[in-house]
This record gives structure tokens, C-alpha cells and sequence, in this order.
């Protein structure tokens, strides 16, 4: 039986993208979804894919009151969590690819997902690349002991450091600390030139024309270096595979858990 599927944001860039997804998909059903600016319309009409004939409606809860399996929150912070709670309440399980959401959003999250036995999977990145970007630093990390991390967006990206970068500095801290060998703080010269420290790792954001979002990790050691990045487009489209996946596989998970590498086999 083809998995129900409920849709929050499916009119924006990235959930648009993840609606074509999900009509390409013969083992999934988009059975609602959430914009206030076109509810009541088919998604379709306003999508412009006429596979795609779910009606929209202007509330989670009002989206929720048809059955679906897995609620996707895809809109904004500030609306995120009490839709994924909303989702919870109805029995559905979550996949969430909005970003942004705090670490006490997500342990209220986690508390009613295990109280209900459900999966919440949050990713701030679905791309396969971004996820490889994750494991393959985790594993370097683990041999090599200098790294530093630059965060690429385009010029109108108004936060820094991306989620991206803060993934993955988060990831590597589980690794080890990394041992600058002169100590940030005792810096000659203004300290802000060697970043910003994110949780123990020197993240450096550029933000100009020309570029769409990259995150690049550098190690370095005597007279060898080793530099892991992942590059994305302009399009929705890299996000599209991981968030599908995410929503085959959230069923088999319980509470919350970070990052696409929860339902892939990486090893
Ligand atoms: N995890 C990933 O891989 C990934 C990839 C791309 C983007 N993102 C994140 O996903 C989120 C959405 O990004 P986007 O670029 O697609 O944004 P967007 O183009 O602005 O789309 C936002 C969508 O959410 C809806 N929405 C906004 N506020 C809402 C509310 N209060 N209630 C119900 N619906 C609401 C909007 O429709 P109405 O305004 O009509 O309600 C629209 O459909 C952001 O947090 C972004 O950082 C994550």
C-alpha cells in the first residue's frame, strides 16, 4: 500500500520540488496539503502538475484531518514546531527538512514522538552529497586532528553559518575537539580573522555573488591536505531523493533523530 502522505509548505521552492518527487513516486500518495496563501485550490493548479490533485489547506490541523501516514514540515522556524507536534497528535510520523528549529523545539519534539512511539527524522541538508560530506569528515576526523570549515552562500543568505556548516562542525565534535596550533585566543591581530568557533571548529562564511551554497571541509597536516566539499545548484532538485527516502523509512525510527544518515546505510 502506497504510504499517505501530508505536506506542509508544498507550494514553496523546496517543497514544490519534493510535491513532483512524490507524484513521480508509485509508492507514495500525497493525500494533502498546507499553504495559506492557496488553500482551498488543488496543489496542482498551483504548482502547475496536474498529477499533483490534493487539495491545499490553509492549516496543519485542517490538512491533518485527512489520514496520512507522514507529515512533512517544510515552511518556516517559527511555524515548524507546532505543526510537527500537530502531526504527532494525529499519529502521524515526521520528516522534517525545515531549518532552524532550536534545540528545546526538539526536545519537546522528541518527548511526544516517544510518548507515541512515532519517528521524527530532521535533516537540515537531504542531499546525498551533503549527508557523504557528513560521514566521510566523521571518519577523517577520527585519523586526522586540524580541520577548519568554510561555509559558501550566495550574497543575500542572511544567516551564518549555514545549517549545513553547523551540522557539521556539531558531527565532528562528537569525533574529537580539533587542536589549533596556536590557540584561537592568543591570535595576533583582530580575532575574528580565524572565524567563528562552532562548537570547537573554526567555521569561515563567505557570503557573494556568484555563489549558490557550498560547505567544504579542510584537514591539514605536515605536507599533506585533504579537503571534503559538497556543492549544490540553484534548483530544489538535490534535496528531493534524501526527502523521499526520509519519508520511506521515518516509520521504522522512534523520537527524533538528526541528519538522512539515520535511514541510510553508511556503515
Ligand atoms: N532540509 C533541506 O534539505 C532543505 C532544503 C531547502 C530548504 N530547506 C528549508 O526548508 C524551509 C522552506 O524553505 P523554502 O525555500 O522552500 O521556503 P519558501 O519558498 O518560502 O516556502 C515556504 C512554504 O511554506 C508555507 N508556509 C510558510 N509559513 C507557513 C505557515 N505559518 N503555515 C503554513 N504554511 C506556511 C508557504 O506557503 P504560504 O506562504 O502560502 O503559507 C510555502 O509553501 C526553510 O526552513 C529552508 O531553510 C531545507
Amino acid at each position: 500500500m502506497a504510504v499517505r502522505v501530508c505536506l506542509a509548505g508544498a507550494t514553496g521552492w523546496a517543497g514544490s520540488e519534493l510535491a513532483r518527487g512524490i507524484a513521480r513516486s508509485e509508492d507514495l500518495t500525497l493525500v494533502a496539503a498546507v499553504s495559506r496563501t492557496h488553500a482551498g485550490r488543488a496543489l496542482g493548479d498551483v504548482v502547475g502538475d496536474p498529477r499533483l490533485d490534493c487539495r491545499l489547506y490553509a492549516t496543519a490541523a485542517e490538512a491533518l484531518s485527512q489520514s496520512c501516514d507522514v507529515f512533512v514540515e517544510y515552511t518556516r522556524p517559527e511555524s515548524a514546531a507546532s505543526h510537527i507536534l500537530t502531526a504527532l497528535e494525529h499519529g502521524a510520523h515526521v520528516v522534517v527538512g525545515t531549518s532552524g528549529l532550536t534545540a528545546d523545539d526538539f526536545a519537546a519534539i522528541d518527548a511526544a514522538a516517544v510518548t507515541r512511539r512515532r519517528g521524527v527524522l530532521a535533516a537540515g541538508n537531504f542531499s546525498l552529497t551533503a549527508v557523504l560530506l557528513l560521514k566521510c569528515a566523521e571518519l577523517a576526523a577520527r585519523i586526522l586532528p586540524h580541520w577548519e570549515i568554510i561555509d559558501y552562500a550566495h550574497d543575500d543568505k542572511v544567516d551564518a553559518p549555514s545549517g549545513t556548516a553547523r551540522e557539521l562542525a556539531e558531527r565532528l565534535s562528537k569525533v574529537r575537539q580539533p587542536t589549533p596550533t596556536v590557540p584561537i585566543d592568543q591570535t595576533m591581530g583582530p580575532r575574528e580573522s580565524r572565524g567563528a568557533t562552532v562548537s570547537g571548529s573554526q567555521v569561515h562564511s563567505l557570503r557573494l555573488p556568484g555563489f549558490v551554497i557550498s560547505a567544504e571541509v579542510l584537514f591539514g597536516m605536515p605536507d599533506q591536505r585533504l579537503s571534503i566539499r559538497h556543492d549544490s545548484g540553484n534548483s530544489a532538485v538535490p534535496y528531493v531523493d534524501g526527502a523521499l527516502l526520509a519519508i520511506r523509512r521515518v516509520s521504522t525510527l522512534v523520537g527524533v533523530h538528526r541528519g538522512l544518515d539515520a535511514v541510510l546505510d553508511l556503515g
